[in-house]
């Protein structure tokens, strides 16, 4: 289906507030239809779309089940006050708190990720009334509200910086760039030690809280072992500080399991979630262990905090990924897809590193394989080159590497689907090698 969309219409992108550099860029991609893995766009070109969006089409997009649902659920009730029930609230929470890690049964909302951060944070401390510090990871990404961004790392140029609160931020193993060439282990060891020494000399005050992403996403893609996890909860424990896991991207099987938590079999006190959780729609939310306290009435209210409309489809959507088995297909394609750039990194210099697990897929592409440098200039041109050849891969550009290029489609893909982009992005690393490209 073509689209029409007259020139001076197209103009008005640019003054869009998510105005984005690649704006009036050609491999900037207007969007007018979605269906499971594949985008169209106003020409009626077809893409596969292996972002997912923001990794956030966990079910594949417009699945029938959830457009159904959401628009039963228009016809009752679009908005309720967060004070009022409504059936859907109910149903939305009983069936999470089914699927839900151990003593995980309390379940907040609100329509963002950030949000949801917010709200984890801010029950942290109403839980830890006497300290007023929390703790996150370097490299960690927790979202784009003013709060959220002081948690993440430090945004290039940032201008809210005048209004953030103060996080530390504390440094994080990492298995591909080892500090002083250490093993895992030692690292792991050592940033153990570091955070333990941050708690007890490094802030002036309790901590409240330790913040971490499972599986670090927009900073990298960086996997930390379980015994680093296992050493964070154990340090929790002994100073009764509370862990709180953002899950807003590694949740509701992209993992290869429900949650991140059953992935490492370790309970957090706090786990947000979001993104993949409506099916398209905005969700998110946390969920808390009974044995906190809860917020009073006030303490964590947003008009749209409660929007039937979005929890009928998450409702769709969460049934959806259970009945399909999605973590089975995720962990069965990933696994095909980390094999297969495996094998391709034997021919394509450019590979540094594939890491997963399940569709948390991502590779690193390097200048040099001993010297690690980033290969920026090679990530933005797969992007690009992709866009032309009809494959949407995610390209990170970030802080310290924009050389991570993600393959994170829809837990429903196809693995016809997956070999197509793995062999397309094969055959653009072949031409970028050929031209010298890095
Ligand atoms: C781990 C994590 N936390 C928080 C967020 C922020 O979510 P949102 O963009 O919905 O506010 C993101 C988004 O990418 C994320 O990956």
């Amino acid at each position: 289906m073509t689209v029409k969309i007259d020139p001076q219409t197209a103009e008005l992108a640019k003054t869009s507030f998510i105005h984005d550099p690649r704006a009036g860029d050609k491999s900037k991609v207007m969007l007018t239809k979605a269906l499971g893995s594949r985008v169209w766009d106003e020409t009626g070109r077809e893409y596969l779309d292996f972002t997912a969006q923001a990794w956030s089409n966990n079910l594949g997009a417009n699945d029938p089940r959830v457009v159904e649902a959401a628009i039963a659920q228009l016809r009752e009730i679009t908005h309720a006050r967060p004070n009022f029930n409504t059936p859907v609230l109910l149903e939305l929470t009983a069936l999470l708190r089914s699927i839900s890690p151990g003593d995980l049964n309390r379940i907040g909302y609100c329509l963002h990720g950030s949000s949801a951060v917010e709200m984890a944070m801010k029950l942290a401390l109403k839980n830890r009334p006497s300290a007023k510090h929390i703790l996150v990871l370097q490299d960690a990404y927790h979202g784009r509200s003013v709060t959220t961004m002081a948690a993440s790392w430090p945004h290039p140029k940032d201008p809210f910086h005048a209004i953030s609160p103060t996080f530390h931020r504390v440094p994080h193993p990492d298995a591909y760039r080892p500090r002083l060439g250490m093993s895992i282990e030692q690292e792991v060891e050592l940033c153990l030690s570091l955070m333990e020494d941050t708690i007890t000399k490094g802030v002036d005050g309790g901590v409240a809280a330790i913040m971490v992403e499972p599986i670090m996403g927009n900073g990298g893609h960086i996997v930390h072992p379980k015994s680093y996890h296992q050493g964070l909860r154990d340090i929790c424990d002994r100073h009764g500080i509370l862990l709180i896991w953002d899950e807003i991207q590694s949740g509701f099987g992209r993992t290869g399991e429900m949650f991140a938590a059953d992935y490492y079999g370790i309970q957090p006190d706090i786990m947000t979630f979001g993104k993949g959780v409506g099916g398209g729609f905005p969700l998110a939310g946390i969920f808390a262990s009974d044995k906190l306290d809860e917020f009073e009435s006030g303490e964590d209210q947003l008009t749209f905090g409660h929007f039937p409309v979005a929890m009928a489809a998450a409702v769709a959507c969460v049934k959806a990924i259970i009945e399909d088995d999605l973590c089975a297909n995720a962990r069965r394609l990933g696994d095909f897809a980390t094999q297969r750039l495996g094998e391709m990194s034997e021919r394509r210099k450019l590979i540094g590193d594939v890491r997963g697990p399940a569709l948390f897929v991502s590779c690193e592409l390097v200048k040099d394989r001993t010297t690690k440098e980033p290969a920026t200039k090679a990530a933005s041109e797969v992007y690009r080159r992709g866009v032309e050849r009809g494959v949407l891969y995610g390209e990170s550009r970030y802080l310290g590497l924009g050389n991570l290029i993600k393959i994170k489609p829809p837990l429903d893909c196809t693995q016809q689907d997956m070999a197509h982009a793995l062999d397309v992005f094969d055959e653009i690393l072949g031409e970028l090698e050929a031209e010298n490209i890095a």
